[in-house]
């Protein structure tokens, strides 16, 4: 077959796979428990649902501008004004098709072949697959203390000629790091004093834990007008709990917004404006289910972090924020898609392998479901990967044997 050069650098997104393969096995009934999700299990707050329904009942489901309509545009200003506590107009917003799509036009809006784009390991599994669908090349930054938080001088010491943006994501996903007040004011002043892009992809925003507050980059910002290199992107999927709906924005300075809004033009003449009621319905509806997401997300990280902390041979950091544990398994098995694929078809535990986000011997367990599957899951892999433990396994009626240790 003949494909572009590009797209036979692209892998297909291993998060997105797992997803698939567990929806797969659980409808063929397997009792799978799935702990590799990004997904909150609670539902879509009820404004969002009726602001679908409305729209739909009136049949006027047309085209919209590319960058949003203006009612989502305001609504994500007031957004802005009252989480980060910063002033911009709707010219500064654009609404695109999820997070994922203002990223990446926000990238296809900056980036020349071959400029480097500088994130934090362990990363978000789409950063370096989107920097290659721009010819760009990603750079990863490994903390040099071992842990998930980075220094600035991680980051400086990666930046050349050729860095045209840096990528934050805090609180990270797939470690749970909320980074310092610290280290975000100091890498919004060393983009500022280098003249780089930096791209705040704050999606988990308020999902944070232990009474966190969240860290707002315009507060370090000099540049604030026109010649602001500052992108900050969120959205409504996880914090309330709308994946499947699509919709998330970029703030950032007015002519890159118009570029980055014909940009998505071509692409997608926009997000579906079905979609786009919805997520304005839930932006200027009450914030209750926000508040009772992230308590339970808390709940649920405190339970996950007493069961892993008592499992011999698992190294893990308690996670700040997000709903995911980036734990070290490396005891057991250097190599995380091993381990993972083993996880899966011996005990019907899908995790996703540290590999695919910059470090492997680590697994991503997610605590966005219910608290059965975290602690039955848990014991599930505890089994697996003890040579101690009873040789059988009673799933339902299934007996399973471990027969690989
Ligand atoms: C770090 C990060 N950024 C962006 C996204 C994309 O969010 P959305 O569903 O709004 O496209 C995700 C989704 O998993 C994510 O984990």
């Amino acid at each position: 077959m003949s494909i572009s050069h590009i797209a036979q650098t692209i892998s297909e997104s291993a998060t997105l796979k797992l997803n698939q393969t567990a929806a797969a096995m659980q409808a063929k009934g397997e009792p799978l428990i799935h702990l590799g999700g990004g997904e909150p299990k609670s539902k879509a707050p009820l404004e969002a649902l009726v602001a679908v329904a409305n729209l739909l009942e009136s049949a006027e489901v047309r085209y919209t501008p590319a960058g949003g309509i203006l009612p989502l545009k305001q609504a994500i200003v007031r957004y802005t004004e009252e989480f980060y506590g910063h002033t911009v107009t709707p010219a500064n917003v654009i609404a695109s098709g999820g997070a994922k799509q203002s990223i990446m036009v926000a990238l296809q809006a900056i980036l020349n072949p071959q400029d480097e784009l500088i994130f934090t390991v362990p990363y978000w599994v789409s950063y370096p697959e989107m920097a290659k669908l721009c010819a760009a090349v990603p750079v990863p930054v490994v903390p040099k203390d071992g842990s998930f938080y980075p220094s600035i001088r991680d980051l400086e010491s990666k930046m050349g000629p050729r860095t045209r943006a840096v990528m934050l994501n805090s609180p990270n996903n797939p470690s749970g790091a909320m980074y310092s007040e610290q280290f975000i004011a100091e890498t919004v002043e060393l983009c500022e004093k280098r003249d780089v892009y930096l791209i705040m992809d704050d999606i988990y925003h308020r999902l944070i834990f232990d009474g966190r507050q969240p860290v707002s980059s315009y507060k370090y910002a000099k540049k604030t007008g026109d010649d602001s290199k500052l992108i900050v992107v969120n959205g409504v999927s996880k914090q309330y709990a709308m994946t499947g709906f699509r919709i998330g924005w970029a703030v950032a300075n007015k002519a890159l917004i118009k570029v980055m809004t014909n940009i998505q033009g071509h692409q997608t003449s926009g997000p579906s404006v079905v979609m786009q009621q919805a997520a304005l319905a839930a932006l200027n509806g009450p914030q209750a289910s926000v508040a009772a997401l992230r308590t339970t997300l808390e709940n649920n990280r405190n339970v996950m972090m007493e069961r892993l902390q008592s499992f011999a041979g698992v190294r893990v950091t308690k996670p700040d924020g997000t709903f995911y544990c980036f734990a070290d398994f490396s005891a057991f098995d250097k190599s995380s898609a091993r381990l993972a694929d083993l996880l899966l078809n011996k005990v019907l535990v899908a995790v996703m392998p540290g590999i695919e986000f910059g470090m492997d011997g680590y697994l991503r367990l997610s605590y966005c479901g219910t608290i059965k599957d975290i602690t039955e899951g848990i014991e599930r892999i505890n089994w697996a990967l003890d040579p101690s433990a009873p040789k059988e396994l009673y799933l339902g009626d299934r007996k399973l044997v471990r027969d690989w240790l």
